[in-house]
């Protein structure tokens, strides 16, 4: 069972220079946030409930909302420093959960679920456990999107993932303390491969799933419930 709360923990501690970091640490920035708020148009309809999984300080948010207007979020994040920091940009035009992916979700039924960058926290087991209940939440038609870290198919990718994002971040201006701190979080992520998680989206019960992004270890992971 994953053990959660030295990463919530750790996000907690860092929160108020969180932001400041993220462009030069995701050299992807613009195209794998964008991607992920633009699959949201695959629900072919207005979106009015969103819940934001591991939502943090609202990156993801914010986009979304900036995109869905008419949509009301609920962030959700195990660490309270994260939120506060949410609430601070995105006000009271949301609502903000303190809660632990290894839970049982927040009940839906939801319009869209999506999450950058979190779920990698859960062990495999909990990410599994965690599609299924994102499957349930869910209403008819509605849209998971997962912005997220990935393993490679294969060790040898695996390297050539971590030595491109060493390298970028490098180009990106990342400090060697900067680089140091991340890969003291990274410790704690726990990367699946795309080829795996599409999987076990399939076995949550999504009949529609892709991955329309990828980037090295950054990919955008999408699933529809059936309408
Ligand atoms: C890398 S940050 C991503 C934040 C935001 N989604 C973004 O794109 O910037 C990971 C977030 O997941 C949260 N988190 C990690 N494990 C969690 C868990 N088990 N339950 C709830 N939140 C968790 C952390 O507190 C942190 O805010």
């Amino acid at each position: 069972m994953t053990d959660t709360s030295s990463a919530i923990a750790t996000f907690n501690d860092q929160a108020a220079g969180y932001e400041s970091q993220r462009r030069r640490l995701v050299p992807p920035f613009d195209e794998f946030y964008g991607t992920a708020v633009s699959a949201l148009d695959l629900a072919g309809r207005p979106l009015r409930e969103i819940l934001d999984l591991g939502a943090g300080t609202g990156l993801l948010s914010r986009r979304v909302k900036a995109a869905q207007p008419q949509a009301r979020l609920t962030l959700l994040d195990g660490a309270p420093a994260m939120l506060a920091e949410a609430r601070r940009a995105l006000g009271g035009d949301a609502q903000y959960l303190q809660a632990d992916l290894i839970d049982p979700l927040a009940p839906g039924p939801w319009d869209a679920v999506v999450s950058a960058l979190a779920i990698h926290h859960l062990d495999d087991d909990g990410k599994r456990r965690l599609f299924a209940g994102i499957h349930a939440e869910l209403a008819p038609g509605g849209i998971f999107v997962n912005a997220e870290q990935v393993a490679g198919p294969s060790a040898l990718f695996h390297d050539v993932y971590v030595a491109w994002h060493a390298r970028e971040a490098e180009r990106a201006g990342v400090t060697p303390d900067e680089w140091t701190a991340s890969q003291e979080r990274m410790r704690l992520d726990r990367w699946a491969s795309v080829e795996h998680q599409l999987t076990w989206l399939r076995e949550a019960g999504f009949p529609d799933v892709d991955c329309l992004y990828k980037h090295h270890c950054f990919a955008v992971l999408v699933a529809r419930r059936a309408g």
